[in-house]
């Protein structure tokens, strides 16, 4: 079997650079905060797969349900040749995506694409082995800043899944599209999956488990600064709270100081103080309504084609051309 193919555009020296100037600006601002990239290291991406598989978190689940119904027309329609993902993880839901499109008779090659390398060479591994003719090409790289990397080849599927589209505020939100619109032709495909707004006592609990997993993940994010900063967190003092954003319409994860504190992070030949009670952002995660992402969408130069919900309305898959 060939080894693996994977192009890397992000190192570890690069995301180290990257970590130390949003933690230089972010741990210097007020309010707090950190953005959510860093959480997926190799033991941040495990614990993401212990997430989806927590009763509370019903995104995998609801988007999974889609895909297996909505799969074989999504390949018909789309008569894609190549399947990109962004942010692609393990890609485990994407095989319904593969499979339809191998049976439909167009796909020749999958591209995914992560800031985890952990991850994408767990993933790329495999599906080797479960795709054994298909055309896998991974790419480390950062989908804010390096969306040009994406190969150019045949009728092309951007598949962004799993709700990470919420990950970003809606001022970050309008340039991504538009970046990922003016890296496709007229005709290409995107493949959202996007979360829908609801009752807070099912948002919240999905971002709050009863195991602690959503918690520890959150916190992993400060094992990776004292690692990566030689920073002196000590997690255990930080709780870890997710509340709904009524008015923006998304879930806020934070982590909170129980005691006052003066963390060093030596790398930055910096001090941090933390008073009592002090909370750092560590991630939103936006929830969406059909008009207002298809309104993003056009605006970006997507027309939605398809709209798509589990049956209990909690989930959309949305598929769109390139106008
Ligand atoms: N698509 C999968 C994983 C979602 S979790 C699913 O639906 O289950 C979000 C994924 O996006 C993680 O694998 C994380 O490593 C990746 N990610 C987060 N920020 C990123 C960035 N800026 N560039 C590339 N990948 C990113
Ligand atoms: N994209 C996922 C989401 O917004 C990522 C996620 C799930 C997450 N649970 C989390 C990120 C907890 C940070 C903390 O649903």
């Amino acid at each position: 079997m060939p080894d693996i193919d994977l192009e890397i555009h992000l190192t570890d020296a690069d995301l180290a650079a990257g970590l130390r100037a949003d933690a230089r600006a972010g741990l210097t601002a007020t309010p707090k905060q950190l953005p959510p990239k860093y959480f997926y290291d190799a033991r941040g991406s495990e614990l993401f797969e212990e997430i989806t598989r927590l009763p509370e978190y019903y995104p995998t689940r609801a988007e999974r349900e889609i895909l297996a119904a909505r799969a074989a027309t999504i390949a018909r329609v789309t008569g894609a040749k190549t399947l990109v993902e962004l942010g692609s993880g393990s890609s485990e839901k994407t095989r319904l995506l593969l499979d339809a499109l191998r049976e439909h008779g167009t796909l020749g090659s999958f591209t995914p694409l992560d800031v985890s390398e952990s991850a994408l060479r767990g993933a790329l591994t495999d599906l080797r082995r479960e795709y054994p003719d298909l055309h896998l090409h991974g790419i480390v790289a950062d989908f804010v800043h390096s969306l040009d990397v994406i190969p150019e080849a045949g009728t092309r599927l951007v598949a962004f899944l799993g709700g990470t589209i919420g990950n970003f505020t809606p001022a970050e939100r309008a340039p991504f599209l538009a970046a990922l619109r003016s890296q496709l032709s007229p005709g290409e495909f995107l493949l959202l999956g996007a979360d829908l707004v609801k009752s807070p006592a099912v948002l919240v609990p999905a971002y709050d488990d009863r195991a602690g997993v959503t918690a520890e993940f959150n916190r992993n994010v400060l094992h990776v600064l004292n690692r990566e900063l030689t920073a002196h967190f000590d997690p255990t003092l930080f709780a870890h709270v997710a509340v709904w954003d009524e008015t923006n319409e998304w879930i806020e994860m934070r982590l909170r100081a129980l005691a006052p504190m003066e963390v060093a992070v030596r790398a930055l030949d910096l001090t941090v103080t933390f008073a009592e009670g002090e909370e750092l952002r560590t991630e939103v995660s936006a929830k969406f309504r059909r008009e207002g992402l298809t309104a993003e969408l056009a605006a970006a130069g997507f027309a939605v084609r398809d709209w798509w919900t589990d049956e209990a309305d909690r989930f959309a898959l949305t598929l769109a051309a390139a106008v």
